[in-house]
């Protein structure tokens, strides 16, 4: 009740339209705040865990070797694809939105999903829109861009998810004394996780306007994994299930090799499939966790779900995510948390949910500068939006890069490396270093392999 106070205080240092967008926000915030008081020890008994039945994860192969029907088109009219455009690009050194980014050719990621999305709609002569999970935080210098696209083939809709107060660790009250956003009250505020897309997409209206148009389905996935493509095999099977069976949830996972551990990953509960993140694992069995022999696939945040089936979950409150605690500390010192839920965790809510094992190449996120050099060289080739990895890698691997600190930050100076990876070949193991401020000339056609270049040496 002190929680209810406090937020009614909030609602009085505005009026109008902010005031009425932020008490629908507290409407969701109450309740996440009220579920969080009432948890009591881990979300999952670990004794109750088992592997998911043979058939509730198909392998991709077994969907694509269906084939495709003549009436693809048909089948297109009746998707959306959505993308989680409410991160910033902070891990890139990058104040804006994460999808203004630079990726390939000055293309940043939501060029790339406008050009996918143009050259399907232009190939089958469908109406396939895009539509972006906005938050506070890049709503403003998105749609800005967006302009630059109102003469592409592909209707662009917007919705903003909510915006949660921080509460501090010790008090649990708001740290936040004001809804504006500018100064220091800035700080107080938070977008959920994309576990508030069923929320924030019914509470936009947006939800019911497309399903009144015929869509069916939306493929949901992270704006900066650029192997998200629309799967023409994935749709098909979707939308040739026979009323009844209808699969309302797919979660597009692949295997897991020892260097990812962080991902969630499926499993049987109670009956259900289920994501079981890393946060959910208690200590003991965290190893366990990490394991690729027990769990050996995870997820790619690759989702596609039904439009119908969000509604009516979403009008009867049943959709159910696991509470993410995420601890941060602001820059005044002051220990604070956000609850946050995850989009993926809503499967156990959903009738004849599906994972599809899809192979590595749908999963491409680029988290780093490090990613970025990758899908900016030649290893990758650029085609209506949409990288392929060269056929001349012999393993469908990418290699390890690691870039040095100098190169954590966008802008980033591809110059830089350029010659370099356009007409030299490195193998193995090689370890470039320049001193700080200087430049290391690598001539064209040098072979390096396991070998460690450094100083000012000519090779
Ligand atoms: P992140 O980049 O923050 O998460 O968001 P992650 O750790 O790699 O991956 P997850 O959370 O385990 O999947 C992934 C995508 O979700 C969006 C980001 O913009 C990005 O596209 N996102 C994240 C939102 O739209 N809203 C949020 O509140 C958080």
């Amino acid at each position: 009740s002190s929680m209810h106070a406090e937020l009614e205080k909030l609602l009085d240092t505005s009026t109008g339209a902010e005031r009425e967008v932020s008490k629908k926000d507290f409407e969701g915030f109450k309740n996440i705040f009220h579920r969080f008081l009432q948890v009591k020890g881990p979300s999952v008994e670990w004794i109750k865990i088992q592997r998911p039945p043979e058939d509730s994860i198909q392998p991709y192969d077994k969907i694509a070797a269906r084939g495709l029907p003549d009436n693809v088109a048909d089948s297109l009219n009746k998707l959306v694809v959505v993308k989680l455009n409410g991160g910033l690009g902070t891990s890139m050194g990058c104040k804006g939105p994460k999808s203004l980014i630079s990726v390939r050719n000055e293309n940043t990621f939501l060029d790339l999903t406008v050009q996918q999305i143009e050259h399907l709609n232009k190939t089958y002569n469908t109406d396939v829109p895009l539509v972006l999970m906005n938050s506070f935080n890049t709503d403003e210098d998105t749609k800005k861009i967006l302009q630059k696209y109102t003469h592409h083939r592909v209707k662009i809709h917007t919705f903003n998810q909510s915006r949660y107060p921080r509460i501090n660790k010790e008090s649990l009250l708001p740290v936040s004394t004001s809804l504006s956003m500018t100064g220091q009250s800035s700080e107080g505020w938070y977008p959920p996780g994309h576990g508030d897309i069923y929320a924030s997409f019914h509470n936009s209206g947006l939800l019911d306007q497309l399903i009144a148009q015929g869509k069916e389905y939306i493929f949901v996935s992270n704006i900066d994994n650029l192997g998200a493509t629309v799967d023409l095999h994935i749709l098909h099977h979707l939308v040739s299930q026979p009323n009844g069976k209808r699969c309302e949830f797919v979660m597009e996972v692949t295997d897991k090799t020892r260097a990812d551990v962080k991902g969630g990953t499926l499993i049987q509960y109670e009956g259900k499939l289920r994501l079981l993140e890393i946060a959910q694992v208690p200590k003991a069995h965290v190893d366990e966790f990490k394991s690729v022999s027990k769990f050996k696939i995870f997820n790619t945040n690759n989702l596609w779900i039904s439009l119908a089936a969000i509604k009516r979950l979403q009008e009867q409150k049943a959709i159910d995510m696991e509470i993410i605690v995420n601890p941060k500390t602001l820059d005044g010192g002051q220990n604070v948390v956000q609850l946050e839920t995850a989009v993926g965790a809503a499967i156990k809510s959903f009738d004849n949910a599906l994972g599809i094992n899809v192979p590595r190449s749908r999963f491409l996120p680029v988290k780093t500068t490090s990613d970025l050099l990758l899908v900016m060289s030649n290893l990758y080739s650029l085609d209506a939006g949409s990288l392929t990895m060269s056929p001349k890698r012999e393993f469908p691997t990418t290699p390890h890069v690691k870039l040095g600190s100098s190169f954590t930050k966008v802008p980033f100076q591809p110059r830089t490396f350029s010659k370099c990876c356009h007409s030299s070949s490195l193998q193995g193991t090689v370890i470039i270093i320049a001193n700080h401020g200087d430049r290391i000339d690598i001539p064209a056609g040098s072979m390096l392999e396991n070998k460690i270049v450094s100083g000012n040496l000519r090779i």
